[in-house]
């Protein structure tokens, strides 16, 4: 918590050279969408990752009528096809790349139980979650590395740090990218890297599509999360809680018994199943 107080230096010292450029994946809604804002307001052009055409271009209208003296370029490509991986590569490869976020992820989970799920659900998973993050990172890595200091940042989950049963392939998806960073953060300091930040951002709930929680203190606006994500990137660690609630709630999960915490979470998503929505429906179908 008192880093908030103590560490000042930001997301302004990756602005430099002609034109720094972010990437932001699944960049069509939610917190990728707020994130694209934040970064352009602090004066990044801004490459708006998403798999919707139609969306994307809403949201770049969107975005250059409120930043008309920023550039912004829109990138189709399904992350559940990581072989689409070279698309981005070529669409960014001509400009000064300085800010990588790894935002898109599994959203559109089911919450079942894995013995439930079918395999090209599970596939569909591990393509967003595992594989497409790190042909992507391994992809882009050396335009970042040449245009130092530059940033990557793998957008993670509350998930990960306290896996709850119902979301198997999530939580695990993402504790991948939280060993991927800190293994990556160490790899850069080791190669005499040192100026390319690597973060693993821990999100909790957040409004959004995915979450259609009501907005609240703990379950903030996607906007108030990117804002809160643009400016921890100034802790420098590993692992940061971007949004201060999010972090007392962690700080408060912590000193509880971890059985404790899966039963909270457990029966919060026990109402939320899919898989017991499907068999309620077709109850209802052999009914009528
Ligand atoms: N919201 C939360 O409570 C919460 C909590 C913890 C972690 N997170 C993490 O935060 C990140 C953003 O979540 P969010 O809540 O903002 O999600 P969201 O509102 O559902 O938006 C997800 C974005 O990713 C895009 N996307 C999904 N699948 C894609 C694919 N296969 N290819 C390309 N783009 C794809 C979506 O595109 P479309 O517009 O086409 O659907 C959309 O732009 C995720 O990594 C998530 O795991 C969120």
């Amino acid at each position: 918590m008192l880093w908030r107080l103590v560490c000042t230096s930001g997301i302004e010292q990756y602005h430099h050279g002609e034109e720094p450029w972010a990437l932001v994946t699944g960049a069509s809604d939610g917190i990728g969408k707020s994130l694209c804002d934040v970064l352009a307001h602090r004066g990044f052009n801004v490459f708006i990752h998403g798999r919707n055409p139609q969306k994307l271009a809403a949201v770049m209208a969107e975005l250059s009528t409120s930043h008309p003296r920023r550039h912004f370029e829109v990138i189709v490509a399904d992350a559940s096809k990581p072989y689409l991986v070279p698309e981005v590569v070529a669409a960014t490869s001509d400009k000064n790349l300085t800010i990588l976020i790894n935002n898109a992820g599994y959203t559109g989970t089911p919450i079942r139980p894995l013995v439930t799920m079918g395999v090209s659900e599970i596939e569909r998973a591990f393509n967003i979650g595992v594989a497409w993050t790190t042909h992507l990172t391994w992809a882009l890595l050396p335009q970042l590395m040449k245009n130092e200091p530059s940033l990557l940042v793998n957008v993670g989950s509350f998930a990960q740090a306290h896996p709850p049963p119902f979301l198997t392939t999530y939580a695990a998806n993402k504790g991948y990218l939280r060993t991927f960073t800190q293994a990556l953060r160490a790899e850069m300091t080791f190669t005499h890297y040192p100026s390319i930040e690597v973060q693993y951002h821990e999100v909790h709930a957040v409004s959004t599509v995915s979450n259609p929680q009501a907005t609240s203190f703990s379950c903030p606006t996607p906007q108030v999360m990117a804002e809160a994500m643009v400016d921890a990137v100034r802790k420098k660690q590993a692992v940061v809680i971007p949004y201060w609630v999010h972090e007392l709630i962690a700080w408060i999960l912590w000193l509880l018994p971890e059985v404790l915490v899966i039963w909270m979470t457990g029966s919060i998503l026990e109402k939320r199943r899919d898989d017991l929505k499907d068999r309620e429906r077709a109850d209802k179908g052999k009914e009528d």
